[in-house]
């Protein structure tokens, strides 16, 4: 985990197109990227339904599609409940010699004040159960965070395929 000030600029994205463009069998696209706006309800089913539709492409399997997805949602509606309004960027590649997704969600909404307790079990400052962010935590093979109050919140995370 990674915290503090919210970082400007592409930040850990422009490793994954770089490492992407090495190309393995030359026939299938080296980088599937998708980026869904999320301002409603609506915006959910689209990016639960395009994520599937695009790890099912990649040939991911089921597993892996679960998790991701359920990260997906778990994000989308922290942005939703939280800031209102964001986005989720999805990249399907190759970093490092090995095939990666990576979801980053992004807001600019009020932030997380205490990252710590907000990626502690069942801490809410809403309604839920507080499991969102540390399941996804778990679910993922990398997690990172940044907040800055007032600014808004990137989480990255990534799951090797
Ligand atoms: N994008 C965000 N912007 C601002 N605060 C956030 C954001 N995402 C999470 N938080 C804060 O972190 C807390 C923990 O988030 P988490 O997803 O773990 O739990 P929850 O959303 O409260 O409940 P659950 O996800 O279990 O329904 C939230 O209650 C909220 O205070
Ligand atoms: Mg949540």
């Amino acid at each position: 985990m990674t915290t503090g000030p919210l970082r400007d600029g592409p930040g850990p994205l422009g490793g994954l197109a770089a490492a992407s463009t090495v190309a393995v069998d030359g026939a299938s696209p080296r980088q599937a990227v998708a980026v869904f706006g999320i301002v409603s309800e609506t915006d959910m089913h689209a990016l639960v339904g395009g994520l599937h539709r695009l790890l099912q492409a990649a040939h991911c399997d089921p597993l892996n599609v679960g998790r991701l997805v359920t990260a997906a949602s778990e994000l989308g509606y922290n942005i939703l409940r939280y800031a209102g309004r964001g986005q989720i960027t999805v990249r399907i590649g190759v970093l490092g010699g090995r095939r990666v997704c990576e979801l980053v969600a992004e807001d600019h909404g009020p932030g997380i004040a205490d990252l710590a307790l907000a990626l502690q079990d069942n801490f809410s400052t809403g309604s839920g159960l507080g499991l969102g962010l540390p399941g996804v935590r778990r679910l993922m093979d990398t997690f990172d965070i940044a907040s800055q109050p007032g600014r808004g919140t990137r989480v990255t995370v990534r799951r090797w395929l």
